[in-house]
């Protein structure tokens, strides 16, 4: 059994309005809840070694504590900044201190979607970017980090 270690640990984080999936524009954004996803992640990462930690806040000001308090213990991060992908030069100067793998995650494409949805202030400092498959999208990311910080199948 792996003892989970800094190189084990990966924090998810969920932007504003992301606690309402399941019930918000589920065409675009699917049925699943945030608490299945949360699950999800953190069964694989039973699977795979690793321990997951998820964080939801609509607040601009929380993520970026968040993201900060991350810099001595987690291994990687998978965020989904929501809407402040496209606004949030506050959350895209606190992911600079991570030296960290980071993987961004959009449910939707936002690169199909409006024009001002085609931007994010998170993509050049991101590892890399996941868009428009979903939740499959969380567990794909989570699936890339475990290769990225070498963690190894726990059974
Ligand atoms: C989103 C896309 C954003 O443009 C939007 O503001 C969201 C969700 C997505 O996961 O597709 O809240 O990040």
């Amino acid at each position: 059994m792996n003892t989970p270690n800094s190189g084990h640990q990966i924090l998810v984080i969920h932007g504003p309005n992301l606690n309402m999936l399941g019930l918000r524009e589920p065409d675009l954004y699917g049925s699943t809840r945030l608490d299945e996803i949360d699950a999800q992640l953190e069964e694989l990462g039973r699977q795979w070694g690793i321990t997951v930690h998820c964080f939801q806040s609509n607040h601009e000001g929380a993520i970026v504590d968040r993201i900060q308090s991350a810099t001595t213990d987690m291994g990687g991060l998978i965020i989904n900044p929501a809407a402040y992908t496209h606004t949030s030069i506050a959350i895209r100067d606190a992911l600079l201190l991570l030296p960290i793998p980071i993987i961004e995650v959009h449910l939707s494409n936002i690169h199909k979607r409006e024009t001002f949805r085609h931007h994010s202030f998170v993509s050049d400092v991101a590892t890399g970017q996941i868009v428009g498959l979903g939740v499959n999208g969380y567990y794909l990311a989570l699936r890339a980090l475990a290769d990225i910080i070498g963690a190894t199948a726990s059974t």
